[in-house]
């Protein structure tokens, strides 16, 4: 019995599964539709244990999804054949022990025209992108953690997750 529990807590050690990717508006999504994504996406990511933030902005969708690797993979694959964006690319793919964004169900953090001045490199890259061809997605990986980093202090949020 005692040798059971043990091996009960080294599987319950969290490991979590973080993966981030970025993809292009299917069409031109308006704000109440993204609200209507981050909305539900909370509600259901609060249920399974994910966290994470989510950009939305010129087109253009970065996301970070983080929790049991299971949960994940699979809520991934659903988001990829979400008809609501396209040309979903991954970033990154880690594990990783401790959440970057554990206290947010899914914040949705914003880039526009009063975005702080650390995020405007992030913007203009973006814009770049928007109007480039697929591969440049890829360049998104040159600003991801500009991104996060703003995002997990919450700077240009209107709202907390
Ligand atoms: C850009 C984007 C991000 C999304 N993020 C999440 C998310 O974090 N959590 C979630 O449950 N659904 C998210 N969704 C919605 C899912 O794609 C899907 O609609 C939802 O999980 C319901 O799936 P179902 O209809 O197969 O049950 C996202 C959709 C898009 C377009």
């Amino acid at each position: 019995m005692p040798l059971k529990l043990a091996c009960a807590r080294v599987d319950d050690r969290r490991v979590i599964l973080r993966i981030k990717y970025a993809s292009r508006f299917a069409y031109a999504l308006s704000a109440a539709e993204i609200d209507a994504i981050v909305a539900t996406s909370r509600r259901s990511n609060v249920r399974v244990g994910v966290t994470g933030v989510m950009l939305a902005f010129g087109g253009v969708f970065m996301q970070v999804l983080e929790g049991p690797p299971d949960v994940v993979s699979d809520l991934f694959l659903r988001i990829e054949r979400d008809p609501r964006h396209r040309d979903v690319v991954i970033l990154r793919r880690e594990l990783a022990a401790v959440p970057l964004f554990g206290a947010w169900s899914m914040r949705l953090v914003e880039l526009d025209a009063g975005a702080r001045a650390q995020m405007r490199p992030a913007r203009e890259l973006i814009e770049a992108v928007a109007q480039g061809a697929l591969p440049e997605l890829e360049r998104l990986r040159e600003i991801e953690d500009l991104v996060w980093t703003a995002g997990a202090r919450g700077v240009a949020s209107r709202r907390a997750g």
